[in-house]
């Protein structure tokens, strides 16, 4: 044991952050107040998109997309199984079905030679396709763009783990119909707990925004009914309570400030984690690379013998390593209402059986990168026990 624990996630936190949340206290608002919109903004701006609604988490940001998309009874959605548990559950909030497609190896994300293949064979309606760019890898989306425009679907793309990731000169935000971020605090940015969803169309902008607080009206405009009067409001359309608060705004809106910073930190880790891990031993696979990866994630994959025992060690030596993911088609809810079973998605299945994300946050140092190195390689060697 180093004598520190790892984290594979933590938050970084400055005196900066403290006063921001500081001064929303001393002042008028705590709910929603002015730093909601300041906040919304600069998220807005840093990806170029034309509007974002913020909520208050991420899975509410994809319930809220999903909402604005239309899905409805009887509709499919269409997703990666190697994802958190809320991409998938986002669509049956709706009423929605998920129809999952495998991954590709090369990617770990959606493969979409294999979601085209599932859309045309699809019993019903795919109203929405949304690729997750898994661990910050910047996911191809114009083949999802252009499966959607053919089948008339909308793209939303799960950016949980990619604010910040690049394709191209483009910032991950603008290019799918919908990007959905997550701000928990292991992720690039924190809120604490909270979620914002960019999109270039006021339609869609409109929708979030009245479902995050209730669906309900107060100017003149909006109503359905007669309206009667300044103390009036209406309730045009089903609603949640999601909104995030002006507290966590402030928290968000200052931890912006360092999102390059941050940025650029996870991605030395990174090239750290792989000149450490170079030339690994007993089939270790490290992620894939691409210059506009965001890092959220250093997931690496251990021959499936392997893992239990490379997870329980690392863990005794104090370094908190993760599973990113139990394929979501695997949990026991999605096999008994929907009838997925083991081997439906194998490409997923294998990935997630050796998989082991390292720890991976701006405020590791390098010894800290170093030391998790040499523990893996470390029981990698020992011999499998037969
Ligand atoms: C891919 C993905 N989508 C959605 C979410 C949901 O975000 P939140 O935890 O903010 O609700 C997460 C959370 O980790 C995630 O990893």
């Amino acid at each position: 044991m180093s004598g520190k624990h790892l984290p594979y996630g933590r938050q970084d936190i400055n005196e900066d952050d403290i006063r921001a949340v500081m001064e929303v206290l001393r002042g008028d608002w705590l709910t929603t107040g002015p730093a909601v919109e300041r906040f919304e903004s600069a998220v807005a701006e840093y990806a170029g998109a034309s509007y974002a609604v913020s909520f208050s988490s991420g899975t509410a940001a994809l319930h809220g997309a999903m909402h604005a998309a239309g899905v409805t009874r009887g509709d499919l959605v269409l997703a990666p199984p190697m994802t958190f548990a809320a991409t998938a559950n986002s669509a049956i909030y709706c009423g929605g079905s998920p129809l999952f497609a495998d991954i590709s190896e090369d990617t770990l994300c959606l493969d979409p030679v294999l979601a085209h293949a599932a859309c045309m064979k699809a019993p019903s309606p795919v109203r929405v396709i949304i690729p997750v760019s898994y661990a910050g890898y910047p996911v191809d989306v114009r083949p999802f763009r252009e499966l959607a425009s053919r089948t008339g679907a909308v793209l939303i793309e799960d950016a949980a783990h990619a604010l910040g990731a690049r394709r191209g000169e483009r910032k991950v935000g603008t290019e799918a119909d919908m990007t959905v971020f997550s701000f928990h605090p292991v992720k690039h940015i924190t809120t604490a707990e909270g979620g914002m969803v960019l999109t270039d169309s006021e339609r869609f902008a409109k929708s979030m925004r009245l479902f995050r607080s209730h669906g309900i009206v107060k100017s003149e405009q909006e109503f359905i009914r007669p309206y009667e009067g300044p103390w009036d409001n209406d309730m045009i359309s089903i609603g949640c309570n999601y909104r995030l608060s002006d507290m966590a705004s402030a928290l968000g809106l200052s931890q912006m400030k360092r999102m390059d910073a941050f940025l650029s930190r996870r991605r030395e880790l990174a090239a750290l984690y792989r000149e450490a891990l170079r030339g690994a031993p007993r089939g270790l696979k490290l992620p894939p690379d691409s210059p506009g990866h965001s890092y959220h994630l250093f997931p690496v994959w251990v021959i499936p013998e392997m893992r239990k025992r490379a997870f329980v060690s690392l863990r005794e030596n104090g370094i908190g390593v993760q599973v990113h993911y139990v394929p979501v088609h695997l949990h026991s809810y999605y096999r008994e209402k929907f009838g997925f079973k083991p081997g439906d998605f194998p490409k997923a299945e294998m990935f997630s059986s050796g998989e082991i994300s390292l720890p991976l946050y701006p405020g590791m140092d390098d010894r800290d990168v170093r030391f998790v190195a040499e523990k893996l390689l470390a029981v990698l060697e020992e011999p499998l026990a037969y």
